[in-house]
């Protein structure tokens, strides 16, 4: 079983995806981690985010030790992801990993923004989560004031709405629900609520 989950930042669609995957006992791969390691790599060689042919490179040259995931998590780098992930061929150049991890014999639970529209189209059940923005600045700036980043409310939220815009907004794979996905807005719904849905989501689709 394949279960694709996408959304925009801090909607809450990585916690559903890990406990999805816990319930199912299923792989997980969060995949914005490939941008976030691949901006990573270009920031700590001095490179720029927006040049193709380097991004490219620092994409197909991914290891394991470029997913130290402290090193990723935070604001700046998820504002870089968003820019390396804007270019065509960085996107090509991710597309084959994440199928070989999809295609595991048990199956996978795989979040980001393009899973149930080109990653994974034929995902067994496919969730699209969202949340307003003022609740997903809510939740960020709480998650990076407990990794010990300073922020400010206002601060999160103009950067909530920015990734937003670029990640929609660009042309290659832009965040969008898949026709056949299932919507589920977490605004107003605790984490344990959210995961129910999730899970009553999964159990339909898999009938
Ligand atoms: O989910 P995240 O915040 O870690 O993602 C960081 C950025 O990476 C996000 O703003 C857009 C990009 N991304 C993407 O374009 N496609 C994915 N499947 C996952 C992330």
């Amino acid at each position: 079983m394949i279960i694709a989950i996408d959304g925009p930042a801090a909607s809450g669609k990585g916690t559903i995806a890990r406990r999805l995957a816990q319930h199912y006992g299923l792989a997980h791969l969060d995949t914005g981690l490939l941008y976030r390691a691949t901006a990573r790599v270009l920031l700590d060689s001095g490179l720029r985010l927006d040049d193709p042919a380097r991004a490219v490179a620092a994409a197909r040259g991914l290891a394991l030790t470029d997913f130290e995931e402290d090193k990723l998590r935070g604001a700046k780098m998820g504002e870089a992801a968003s820019i390396v992930a804007a270019i065509p061929e960085v996107r090509s150049a991710l597309l084959d990993m994440q199928r070989k991890f999809a295609s595991r014999p048990q199956g996978a639970v795989l979040d980001g923004r393009d899973i149930g529209t080109v990653i994974c189209p034929d995902a067994t059940a496919k969730l699209f989560v969202t949340a307003s923005p003022e609740v997903r600045a809510q939740r960020r700036a709480l998650e990076l004031r407990s990794r010990g980043e300073r922020v400010d409310y206002a601060d999160v939220l103009a950067d909530i709405r920015r990734r937003d815009e670029r990640d929609a907004g660009r042309s290659a794979a832009p965040l969008v629900a898949a026709a056949d996905a299932a919507r589920l807005d977490t605004t107003d719904l605790d984490v344990e609520r959210a995961i129910a849905a999730a899970v009553a989501i999964v159990e339909r689709a898999k009938r």
